[in-house]
Formats: C-alpha cells, sequence, structure tokens
C-alpha cells in the first residue's frame, strides 16, 4: 500500500491558513490532518468549528479530523456540517469506543479511533472490523514539533500483524515528530498515513519536504 502525507495543519501559519492550504495541496498532500484541541482532554487549544467552515472551500482535500477532545461525542454533528469527512476519535475518553464510531458513520463519515503512547495496542482490537482508519500517537497529544517517541513502533508492528491474521486491512496512521529521518521506519512498522506538522509546515519548502518524506527509505 503506498504511503499518505497528512500535513498537520497546527503546524501552518494561523494568520494564511488558506495560503498554506494551497501549498501543501499544490505540493503533494494526500489529506489534510485537522488537530482540534479543548484545553480539557490536552493541555493546549487549538482551532475549532468556525475554522473548519472556513478554510472547507479552500480546497479539495479531504478534512482528517482529530478530536483531542473531552466529549468528543457531542461535537460529531457539527464537525460534519463544517465539512470534516472523517472523524478520529481517543479511545481513552470513550466510554463506549463501539458506539461513537457508529455515530460518526451515521453522518456518512470515515471514522477512526486514536491511542496514546502509553495505551496497549490491544484496545484498538475489538473495533478494528468498524474502523476506517487506527492512528497510533508517537507523541503524547497537545503539541506540534515534539520529538518523536520510537518504542511506540513495536505497537505499530503488531497492530499490522494482528490486521494481517485477522484478513482485515486498516488504514494505519502515526501522529507526531514524524519527518524523513523517521518515516521510513514508520513505513517498515506498517504505518500507511504519515501525519506531519512541523516537518512539513516548519520548513520554506512545503513540496519538498512531503516528498522527502513519502521518499523516505533509509532507517535513520
Ligand atoms: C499532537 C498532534 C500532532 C502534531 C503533529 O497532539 O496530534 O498531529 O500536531 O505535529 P508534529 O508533526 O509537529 O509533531
Ligand atoms: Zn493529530
Amino acid at each position: 500500500m503506498t504511503v499518505q502525507i497528512a500535513p498537520s495543519l497546527l503546524s501552518a501559519d494561523f494568520a494564511n491558513l488558506e495560503r498554506d492550504i494551497r501549498i501543501v495541496e499544490k505540493g503533494g498532500a494526500d489529506l489534510l490532518h485537522l488537530d482540534v484541541m479543548d484545553g480539557h482532554y490536552v493541555p493546549n487549544i487549538s482551532f475549532g468549528i468556525p475554522v473548519v467552515k472556513s478554510i472547507r472551500p479552500c480546497t479539495r482535500l479531504k478534512f482528517d479530523t482529530h478530536l483531542m477532545l473531552a466529549r468528543p461525542w457531542e461535537f460529531i454533528e457539527p464537525f460534519k456540517a463544517a465539512g470534516s469527512d472523517s472523524i478520529t476519535v481517543h479511545a481513552e475518553v470513550c466510554e463506549e469506543p463501539g458506539s461513537v464510531l457508529r455515530q460518526i458513520r451515521s453522518l456518512d463519515m470515515e471514522c477512526g479511533l486514536c491511542i496514546n503512547p502509553s495505551t496497549p495496542v490491544e484496545v484498538l482490537f475489538p473495533y478494528l472490523e468498524d474502523l476506517d482508519l487506527a492512528l497510533i500517537m508517537s507523541v503524547e497529544p497537545g503539541f506540534g514539533g515534539q520529538s518523536f517517541q520510537p518504542d511506540v513502533l513495536p505497537k505499530v508492528k503488531a497492530l499490522a500483524q494482528h490486521c494481517h491474521d485477522r484478513g482485515l486491512s486498516v488504514p494505519i496512521q502515526i501522529d507526531g515528530g514524524v519527518g524523513p529521518d523517521n518515516a521510513a521506519a514508520c513505513r517498515l512498522a506498517g504505518a500507511t498515513i504519515l501525519v506531519a506538522g512541523s516537518a512539513v509546515f516548519g520548513t520554506a519548502d512545503r513540496a519538498a519536504a512531503i516528498s522527502a518524506i513519502r521518499g523516505a527509505d533509509t532507517i535513520a
């Protein structure tokens, strides 16, 4: 499966979102990763529904919406109305992840389930048949620009193996500190969607950054 690159809007210039989105769309981004933070589940606030609504007309890129919210089920409909194409929620906040995933799909969006670095990968296993993507965090959620935690890679590997053993093809997304120096290791472990914020928006040439991440083939 070819790898997809999802620039995280969190690291874009918030005073020039349309400009930055068009640059990464032209530069080869496969989807746009929207990091929504509420200051409760994570110790940071990023952006919300009005921003998603405003940027929707700027691009045809799929809005891959990562809800780092304490009560994500309360915001599924408003994000759908604002233009989200997929919504990923954290397993850690959902008492019954299955019902939240069904809620997302009932609104004709793709659904994802996310786990933090310290959450065992087995938490995802009961939901894999109802998932359009599984997100494994390689940093503690809340901030861009953190260092990649390589010790999450065995979780990616274990998830990819488990999906293979069950004949499932759930795309595995990795998020946090991803860049050209670790992209090959992420791919080798089984990740097929790489989220990159500072590694893309933190550089002058975003197109070159996207292709460097996509084409990385050496394990640093
Ligand atoms: C962290 C976010 C990540 C982060 C990625 O809570 O979910 O998507 O913004 O940004 P970088 O690639 O800079 O770690
Ligand atoms: Zn994210």
